[in-house]
């Protein structure tokens, strides 16, 4: 079966990659796989059984799991054998360990496979770290989204400041330079850019200029494609 036009955007945690590929998907009218939300997905699961996290445990449960998105006006909603974790998979107790789950080589290869057979539905964006050099390396539309460190720890705490909730500036930074350390140094399929990926620095783009641009390469492509 022929796959559909696969956009695949990768970048550091906060770039704003499922805002952008989110409202790029509306757009055109194609799916969006959140595949940092599957990642999350495993390690609620894990949390859920109440047991220490162990490389085996992590990769029996992402061989278990069953993930469903389902998009909802601004909200990508997301379902974990029909529970919905959308909320749930955002938590700090997640946040804290997605990294570790994530590095698991078992984990990585249920997931890669689980998103190979969603791209293979139809026309789809993907959002997450390895989609360009791994998941899709033949996807004609390649970004790596990214943002200054300042910027992404402000837009998060902006986030976070909407929700009500009190933020330290200086640890949201820490945090994020701990998770792009865990996520670009990791042995199995770090973080990087794809040879053959456009970049695409948003620290002084608007979401919609940024979205702008996507719209523009995938209408390039796709008629090269
Ligand atoms: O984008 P995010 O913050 O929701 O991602 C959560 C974690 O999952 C992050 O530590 C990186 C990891 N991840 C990954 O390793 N590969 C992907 N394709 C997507 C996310």
């Amino acid at each position: 079966m022929k796959n559909g036009f696969v956009i695949a955007i990768d970048g550091p945690a906060g770039a704003g990659k499922s805002t952008i590929a989110r409202k790029a998907a509306a757009a055109l009218g194609f799916a969006y796989i959140d595949t940092g939300a599957m990642y999350r997905s495993v390690t609620w699961k894990l949390l859920q059984t109440g047991q220490p996290f162990s490389p085996e445990l992590a990769g029996r449960l992402a061989r278990e799991i069953r993930i469903s998105f389902r998009p909802e006006g601004s909200l990508n909603c997301v379902f974990v054998d029909g529970t919905e974790v959308t909320e749930a998979i955002r938590s700090a107790a997640v946040t804290g360990l997605v990294s570790r789950v994530a590095a698991v080589p078992a984990v990585r290869e249920a997931m890669v496979a689980q998103q190979r057979r969603m791209g293979r539905e139809g026309d789809v964006i993907l959002d997450g770290r390895d989609i360009g050099t791994v998941v899709f390396p033949d996807s004609p539309c390649k970004i790596y989204l990214t943002a200054s460190v300042e910027e992404r720890a402000r837009r998060r705490g902006k986030e976070l400041e909407a929700k009500g909730q009190a933020v330290d500036y200086d640890k949201l930074q820490a945090d994020i330079v701990s998770r792009d350390k865990q996520d670009m140094e990791r042995e199995t399929s770090p973080l990087k850019q794809a040879e053959d990926a456009v970049y695409l620095d948003t620290s002084h783009m608007s979401i919609d200029e940024v979205v702008g641009a996507i719209l523009k390469l995938a209408a390039e492509r796709r008629l090269r494609a």
